[in-house]
């Protein structure tokens, strides 16, 4: 983002929506709020191409013009998830293709295929005259790029590309043969031709065939933005380009690998729990985002690992069928959590709410009954608080215990063949995240081949794909003395999906010291109690101890007896090995204890129970976010100058029930 020091805050801002009276509204109440960017034009391409090459750019060049008169920047968005029904109706071959082979119609929006060439001409076509016109335009600070990548395909132009990459990918028929395992049931191919995208079939289909066309789309979407985002980039190539990355297990980009393609991350968070689960969404959404910068930063060579907040809801979060609300506070804390977390402002879908259209009850901003409203004034009052804690940008997270985490293993736990119907690699990571989120303790967010360096413990849930290359990253992090804690399904098979033979958890035995020899998946309600108290949940293993201590057994079913979580010592490192999920309290005990050995200790340790803490540093200055996500106020020791006050504090601080403190923390 082209910069002038301060924290970004605004929303997606759709003057196409409205008439020219209302926009003037919006930015002096924009004003009001402290709105410094707004998101431009997201869904406005039959407003800008109302017909094949022809543009209407004059309403938003009074827009750009007005809002750099009053000092509001825009990241200007290429408006190409949404093709116009003209675009449609010319070239129905690009309009997508379920599994099933149904071909879906417009009506909504990301009705296009990612790989159709008249879609990507269209798309380029409507980008390109956007950097013509706007590139150099005081208003643009950042280029945003579509929308939520996130579609899929099976048309037949998607199946050319499919065969193109996997032709790449394997060179050989023999290799990708090999690769699937396609000496079962018979599905040897003999011609590159008879491979198809995996369509409806008649039972479980393929997972190699599954796996590799979920790389596959990634890669293909991640083109369709390259190619937009290097035309905005030769038309001026100081403003930044980026897309908003929308987060769930249904998306299909693996947006670590795209991070080293954008300038900067950035995430639309929705957290879809209703209850304090929300708050633990909320920081791994943020960690996650931080996790992706660092990615693209290390893989760039770069030091800048900043990310943006690009979308949240101020208030009611309307995903289809189901309607939850934020009430008083909550948006302040969530916002706050994602600053404290590293992200360069707080931005809302959207700045007004729409009076039509399939999102009229999405909060915003402004909300329907207008700016004499209670999200309005805590609009306003968020605004403020930004303004007053600037400083902290120039912080960074401090985290000493990592996650490690691939989007790829959680796509291969999608098929349906295997052991349990209820393996979710998200789940796995956020229930690794909320125990160490519970325990106050910092992560980090990494996959496989980041740098290891200064963290005194990594963290591999259900890390069920692993490459060599991810078994000599794990190694060299444990022979440099760096503990390790694994839970089940890790390791099990390689990076094809192939399972690692001779016992699980194939890739790590010999780190871990031991050797499982079968699964027990737990019934949907099944819970078995562990030595020491807690119980076991979903899994169970038989494992073996291969130079490995017990530290907890099952005590109960048919494992009883059997060792649940065994610990090792490799040189000066302890690993971990957790054979099935601990529940809530018992992980954030066990999480405490493997980081405690590592020489881990939470952020604040003497913060409260639902009072999150997260400290930002630049060298020997430091932040100190206190979350109070109680009804209660507390008093948390802490020292330093309340930004939001002004005040001194000399050995405690008072944060209000369901508010916020940030600390500039004495120096040293
Ligand atoms: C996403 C989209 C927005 C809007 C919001 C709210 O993040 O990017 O266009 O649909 O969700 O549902």
């Amino acid at each position: 983002m082209r910069d002038d020091g301060r924290l970004r805050y605004g929303g997606d801002w759709n003057p196409e929506q409205w008439p020219a009276e209302v926009w003037r509204e919006d930015v002096a109440l924009m004003r009001r709020a402290g709105v410094n960017l707004v998101s431009v034009g997201v869904f406005a391409w039959s407003r800008l191409e109302p017909a094949p090459g022809r543009y209407t750019f004059d309403w938003l060049d009074e827009a750009l013009d007005l809002l750099h008169v009053n000092g509001i920047r825009a990241a200007l968005a290429t408006p190409t998830a949404s093709p116009p029904p003209w675009f449609s109706l010319a070239h129905p071959g690009a309009l997508p293709v379920t599994a099933d082979g149904v071909r879906l119609h417009h009506g909504s929006r990301d009705t296009y295929c990612a790989a159709a060439p008249t879609y990507r001409a269209a798309a380029r076509g409507i980008a390109g005259a956007l950097a013509d016109r706007y590139a150099h335009h005081p208003a643009v600070a950042l280029w945003h790029v579509h929308n939520e990548y996130g579609t899929t395909c099976h048309c037949p132009h998607t199946e050319a590309a499919f065969r193109r990459w996997l032709v790449d990918r394997y060179a050989d028929l023999d290799a990708l043969n090999a690769a699937w395992v396609t000496s079962f049931w018979s599905q040897h191919y003999s011609d590159w031709a008879q491979i198809t995208t995996p369509r409806a079939t008649q039972y479980l289909a393929n997972p190699g065939q599954l796996l590799d066309f979920r790389r596959f789309w990634s890669d293909t979407l991640l083109a369709a933005y390259t190619e937009q985002r290097d035309l905005l980039r030769a038309a001026n190539p100081a403003v930044p380009v980026t897309t908003n990355y929308v987060l769930g297990d249904w998306v299909p980009v693996d947006h670590a690998r795209w991070a080293s393609e954008v300038d900067v991350v950035a995430v639309d968070h929705y957290p879809s729990a209703v209850d304090g689960g929300a708050e633990e969404q909320t920081a791994l959404a943020a960690d996650l985002a931080r996790g992706w910068a660092r990615h693209g930063a290390y893989r760039r060579g770069t030091v800048d690992a900043g990310w943006l907040l690009m979308e949240s809801a101020p208030h009611q979060i309307h995903t289809a069928g189901r309607m939850h609300t934020k009430e008083p506070g909550r948006m302040t804390r969530h916002s706050l959590s994602h600053v404290a977390r590293g992200s360069r402002g707080v931005m809302f879908f959207q700045w007004r709410a729409s009076a039509g259209g399939a999102e009229r009850f999405h909060s915003a901003l402004v909300p329907h009954a207008g700016p004499d409203s209670r999200v309005f004034r805590e609009a306003t009052r968020l605004g403020d608080l930004l303004a007053r804690i600037t400083e902290v940008d120039a912080g960074r997270v401090e985290a000493s215990v990592a996650i490690g985490w691939d989007a790829a293993c959680g796509w291969a736990l999608q098929h349906p063949g295997l052991p349990s119907q209820r393996l979710d690699q998200q789940a796995e990571v956020a229930a690794a995240h909320r125990a160490l989120w519970r325990a106050g303790i910092a992560c980090d967010m990494l996959v496989p081949g980041d740098s290891l360096d200064g963290y005194r413990l990594l963290v591999l849930p259900a890390l069920y794909l692993a490459a060599d290359a991810t078994a000599d990253w794990v190694r060299d992090h444990v022979q440099a003395g760096g503990h390790l804690l694994v839970t089940w399904l890790s390791g099990v098979a390689d990076e094809h999906g192939r399972i690692r033979l001779g016992g699980y958890p194939g890739a790590f035995r010999d780190l871990l010291g031991v050797r499982v020899e079968e699964f027990h998946p737990l019934a949907e309600n099944d819970r078995v109690p562990l030595t020491g108290g807690g119980h076991g949940l979903t899994w169970t293993e038989t494992v073996h101890l291969a130079g490995a201590e017990p530290v907890a057994a099952y005590a109960g079913g048919v494992l009883n007896g059997w060792p649940a979580v065994t610990r090792h010592r490799v040189g000066d490192a302890l690993t971990w090995y957790v054979s099935t999920r601990p529940d809530g309290d018992t992980y954030q005990r066990l999480l405490t204890e493997a980081a405690r050995s590592a020489g881990v200790t939470p952020v604040c340790p003497d913060a409260p129970p639902g009072v999150e803490a997260v400290r930002r540093r630049d060298g020997d200055r430091s932040w100190l976010f206190l979350l109070n996500h109680t009804d209660r106020p507390h008093r948390v020791p802490a020292a330093g100058t309340d930004l939001l006050t002004g005040e001194p504090v000399d050995d405690a601080v008072t944060v209000p029930a369901g508010g916020v403190a940030v600390l500039r923390e004495p120096p040293g």
